[in-house]
């Protein structure tokens, strides 16, 4: 199927990428890049930070703690992991999971943006604030960013190249594993995808 060619080539590409250091940083560590997975013509697509360490070893994204934590707020919603699509903003591992620095994000972006041309979601939602606010910048609503704590499970109208869509940030699944009660504030959050689903 031609999107799943599509999809594929970007893998081909980022496996090759030399546009900033994490490729190599990876290359030496014998790790993999996270491109994505899930259903490629998913309503809802998920856009992480970046892999960390388990994410890096299995080629999967949200596959460590943090990914336990999203696999129970979408199930706490009754969506299923298979029917959305999981990536990322960047594809490889900052070393000791940092943030990611501007040059990377700049480096990497074209990749989550042709994911979405080729996905076409009718929901776009960013896990956590740098990829809140890239993609808040690129479909034109950069002057409604706010911190996340104001601005998380609120649903944005947005337009796209593909149509019209909605955007949702949500807080980075991580922070609900030393903060329990962020897992309740997620949790309520999520329920907004029921409708979209
Ligand atoms: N955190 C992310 O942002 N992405 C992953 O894939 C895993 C952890």
């Amino acid at each position: 199927m031609k999107l799943d060619k599509e999809l594929e080539k970007i893998k081909d590409e980022v496996l090759a990428c030399r546009k900033c250091s994490l490729g190599q940083e990876r290359r030496r560590n014998g790790f993999y890049p996270v491109i994505g997975e899930g259903n490629h013509q998913a309503k809802i697509v998920f856009c992480g930070e970046a892999p960390g360490l388990q994410e890096s070893k299995t080629s999967r994204p949200f596959c460590g703690a943090a990914g336990r934590i999203l696999d129970e707020l979408l199930e706490s919603a009754g969506i299923k992991r298979e029917d959305v699509y999981i990536s990322n903003l960047l594809k490889d591992r900052p070393p000791d999971n940092r943030d990611p620095l501007p040059e990377e994000i700049e480096a990497c972006s074209p990749y989550i943006e042709r994911q979405l041309e080729i996905i076409k979601p009718k929901v776009i939602c960013p896990l956590g604030r740098y990829s809140m606010k890239f993609l808040m910048e690129k479909f034109g609503i950069g002057a409604r960013i706010e911190p996340i704590s104001k601005i998380h499970g609120q649903v944005f109208e947005i337009n796209t190249s593909f149509g019209p869509a909605k955007l949702i940030p949500f807080y980075h699944p991580a922070v609900a594993i030393y903060h329990f009660s962020m897992k309740e504030t997620l949790k309520q959050d999520f329920q907004i995808l029921k409708k979209f689903k």
